[in-house]
């Protein structure tokens, strides 16, 4: 009997250790950690600057989605790309221009490209409501009216976002004006301003795999990053100070980045403009689809690793299984010997007006949870709200649950009011249109929705964690005329093409 109990007693404590040890490999399984292994053996793409004509005062970019090979520096991969077979040129424009993009789409099905950080009429938009079929043109034109920053375009077609941008449709766009003009601050393009656009991939010989790791709530996250689509990159350096706009146009990782020698750099602006003031700090969190500018000094001949570190997820133990564990090398600055001289970074940066809560006409409340927002999945046909034209509202934004999300709204640029009551940290002192959410915490939103009424063409309010966004995590507002009401939009993305031109 003795030996009986003892047999059982040592085949439970065998499948408990199989157990445990299946979960610790689990567990460690879903970690990454390339610190230190990365060659960086690759320089550093830079996007070209996207040509443009000039038609009358309107300046007209060109932009064609199709499928390629791209090398990120490992062999030839099918991907998608906009005027090339990965990513897109970087389009700029100034404040005040009239641009237009004539969006031709090469690909085998629709898509569609909006203008994330854009404040635009919601027909140029280009959400899920614009979308473009294969051999179509769609010509969205406006006039860019919002401070210089870093923005950028990616399709967002009707539950299909994840898909078309990991293939490699996503460019960036930059809005210059006279204020960042003036100031004494890098700005020469790929010289010492740098496009740094920040995606994980997992590759499987010449194709792109989306993979969901077991336990994995966000969806897809590569174990590999590319820069600009370069894998392992270094970028040469030769002055001593350098500008980085960081974008974060991953599906679903969040970067927490800082430098291997946790060296200080300044914080000068964020997704919808440069802050009023530069922020010292060693560390920049983004979640997907946020940006971040940050100059960095660099001294004769050294080696300089920007690292992202494991990200504040804020989501407990769930944070491994969603890339919360994960340290990453991104990107390896390289100084020449000898560096030209680069002014300190400003004191004062631009004035970003406060908006003020007692302009407030409404108070909204949006819970993001499950696949839905306040309950309700994502459809076409359903405007969630409706704002009065020059306005200011202020939204209250929450996740109660232990999964990541980040909150994007289309249209407008908004300031952070509060963070559970209290002032936000300096990092999300300016302008902001998308912000991580973690668990259980309460922020409270303030935007003006200054103009661009329309009541038949809505916005869009989603999780910027694409699969998310696809599986409903997403809503509808429009801006109307005092007393307008709403109409219903078409069930499918049904207005007309502009004719190519
Ligand atoms: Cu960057 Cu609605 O998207
Ligand atoms: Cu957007
Ligand atoms: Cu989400």
């Amino acid at each position: 009997m003795r030996r009986v109990l003892t047999a059982v007693l040592s085949l439970a404590v065998l499948a408990g250790g199989v157990v445990v040890g299946l979960g610790t490999w689990l567990f460690s399984a879903a970690t990454v950690s390339t610190a230190g292994d990365v060659g960086f053996a690759n320089r550093l793409a830079i996007p070209p600057l996207a040509p443009s004509q000039m038609a009358g005062d309107r300046r007209v970019f060109d932009l064609r989605a199709a499928a390629g090979i791209h090398d990120f520096g490992d062999g030839p991969v099918r991907t998608w790309g906009f005027n090339g077979a990965y990513l897109g040129p970087t389009l700029r424009a100034a404040r005040g221009e009239q641009v237009e993009v004539r969006v031709h789409n090469g690909l085998a099905e629709s898509t569609s490209v909006h203008w994330h950080g854009m404040h635009l009429p919601a027909r140029m938009d280009g959400g899920p409501h614009q979308s473009v079929a294969p051999g179509q043109v769609w010509s969205p034109a406006w006039r860019v009216d919002q401070p210089a920053a870093t923005l950028w375009y990616h399709p967002h077609p009707h539950e299909e976002t994840a898909r078309h941008v990991y293939q490699g449709l996503a460019g960036m766009f930059i809005v210059d004006d006279g204020a960042e003009g003036a100031l004494a601050l890098p700005r020469r393009y790929g010289v010492d301003d740098i496009p740094v656009i920040v995606q994980d991939k997992s590759f499987d010989g010449d194709r792109l795999v989306a993979g969901n790791g077991f336990l994995n709530s966000v969806g897809t996250l590569g174990d590999t990053v590319v820069v600009n689509g370069t894998l392992a990159p270094y970028l040469p350096v030769r002055t001593e100070r350098v500008r980085l706009r960081l974008l974060n146009a991953s599906n679903a990782r969040g970067y927490d980045f800082g430098f291997a020698d946790d060296r200080e750099f300044a914080l000068i602006g964020t997704d919808g403009g440069l802050l009023p003031a530069p922020h010292t700090t060693g560390r920049v969190f983004l979640s997907p689809g946020e940006r971040a500018e940050i100059v960095v000094a660099v001294r004769p001949g050294e080696r300089a690793v920007l690292r992202s570190t494991p990200p504040p997820l804020g989501v407990g133990f769930s944070a491994r299984f969603a890339g919360g564990a994960d340290t990453l090398d991104i990107l390896e600055l390289r100084a020449a010997g000898t560096l030209a001289a680069s002014p300190p970074v400003p004191a004062r940066l631009v004035d970003v007006p406060r908006l003020d809560p007692a302009d407030a006409v409404r108070t909204r409340t949006f819970r993001l949870g499950g696949t839905n927002i306040n309950g309700r999945d994502m459809a076409l046909d359903r405007v969630d709200a409706v704002v009065r034209k020059d306005t200011v509202e202020v939204w209250q934004v929450s996740s109660r649950e232990g999964t990541p999300h980040s909150f994007h709204v289309h249209d407008v640029q908004f300031q952070v009011l509060s963070v559970d009551g209290r002032r936000p940290p300096a990092a999300l002192g300016g302008w902001k249109d998308t912000l991580y959410l973690p668990p259980e915490v309460d922020f409270a939103l303030i935007a003006r929705f200054a103009d661009h009424a329309d009541p038949a063409a809505p916005y869009m309010f989603h999780c910027h964690v694409l699969r998310h966004e696809d599986r409903g995590m997403m809503g509808q507002f429009v801006v109307v005329e005092p007393g307008q009401e709403p109409a219903i939009p078409p069930r499918e993305g049904t207005h007309p093409h502009h004719p190519p031109r």
